[in-house]
């Protein structure tokens, strides 16, 4: 992403120029991030590309070595985390094993000096919105991790927070449940038009739940953007392969030929759109849903190395190893297929995504 530097406080979480160093080492340098009002936006990236420690600057639990974080309007670069107003729900829910769940989520507004008399409405409509009002008087000891999540959801949003902060809410629960709490948390996030970011490392559950994704890769954003322009417009090799999966094929471009580059690969000739001057080393790729054997004016002859029957969908998987890989989706459940079958597979030169490598 470029690095352009907007005034501050025209967005409503506006992050710039932020950078973080631990002992000496830069994990993140000149960090522009902004998110509008009533925005669910995802941080998705692999593991130590640096989510939680920006989310930790945003919610002021860790100090920027450099930059800003304004939140509508507000310089809050210097501000403990206390007054921000700002709430995060962690990965491990952080509740205290020996308080009940009310007791739980009373305890924000206890901090904030509310009176122990006044906590009972507020904490009971909290509940209710997770739907958690039966276990009220519960040990959090005496819950499953579902329902420990609903209360770590419910305790971040009783204090009516201007942003609300995720960190992996979703990674002790089981995938059946993940995807209920994935749904039920963005309808009441959008319902109440709180403002919130998920951290995350799987792509679905980032397409999901956001209205756009910051895709990071060591301490940088490669690309923010609303879920179907990830998808189909990657900007990098790295969201290609870190947002679903493609065909991808090492190329050499041959140069113009009308309208399109031809490149060469190890399948043969293959034209896109793009224009790469002749002689550059290029990455091919191409979504797997977007092939299809026998069609498409780019065609691969290949040995199927392996026909996966998914029931929604069959994949069929040509070539070998990673690099130069062709994969095939088709919908349903497709018979008549196997390995070893020699097959043609195609597609279309407007759905070829193409990246020059500097050589
Ligand atoms: N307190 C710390 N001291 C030293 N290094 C740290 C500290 N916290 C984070 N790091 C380093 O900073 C980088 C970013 O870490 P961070 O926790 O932000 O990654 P992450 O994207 O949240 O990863 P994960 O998906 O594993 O949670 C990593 O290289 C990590 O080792
Ligand atoms: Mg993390």
């Amino acid at each position: 992403m470029t690095a352009e530097k907007a005034p501050a406080g025209r967005h409503y979480l506006d992050v710039w120029g932020v950078a973080k160093s631990f002992k000496g080492t830069r994990v993140m340098s000149d960090m522009n991030f902004r998110v509008e009002r009533g925005e669910l936006v995802s941080l998705l990236g692999p593991s130590g590309c640096g989510k939680s420690t920006l989310l930790r600057i945003i919610a002021g639990l860790l100090d920027a070595d450099e930059g800003s974080v304004v939140l509508d309007g507000r310089d809050i670069t210097r501000q403990p985390a206390h007054k921000r107003n700002i709430s995060v729900v962690f990965q491990n829910y952080a509740l205290f094993p020996h308080l009940t769940v009310a007791e739980n989520v009373a305890f924000g507004l206890r901090a904030r000096g509310m009176a122990k008399g006044a906590t009972g409405a507020p904490v009971a409509d909290a509940l209710a919105l997770v739907r958690m009002t039966e276990f009220a008087d519960r040990p959090i000891a005496a819950l499953s991790g579902g329902q420990q999540q609903r209360v770590a959801v419910a305790r971040a949003l009783v204090v009516g927070p201007d942003l609300l902060l995720l960190d992996e809410p979703f990674s002790a629960l089981d995938r059946k449940l993940r995807e209920t709490m994935q749904v039920e948390l963005k309808s009441l996030l959008l319902d109440r038009g709180i403002t919130a970011i998920f951290v995350t490392h799987d792509q679905e559950e980032a397409m999901g739940v956001s209205d756009r994704i910051a895709v990071m890769n060591a301490g940088r954003i490669e690309q923010f953007a609303d879920p179907s322009t990830l998808y189909s417009r990657p900007a990098s090799p790295f969201v290609m392969d870190f947002v679903g999966l493609s065909t991808r094929l090492e190329a050499v471009s041959k140069g113009r030929d009308g309208d399109l580059t031809v490149f060469d690969t190890a399948y043969g000739k293959v034209r896109a759109q793009e224009n790469i001057p002749a002689g550059t080393r290029a990455l091919v790729g191409v979504r797997p849903e977007l092939v299809k054997p026998g069609e498409g004016e780019n065609r691969i002859a290949t040995t199927l190395a392996d026909v996966m029957v998914l029931g929604s969908k069959t994949v069929l998987h040509g070539g070998a190893g990673e690099v130069d890989r062709i994969l095939c989706e088709l919908p349903g459940i497709r018979s008549g297929m196997a390995r070893g079958d020699k097959v043609e597979l195609g597609w279309a030169v407007g759905d070829t995504l193409v990246y020059g490598m500097a050589s």
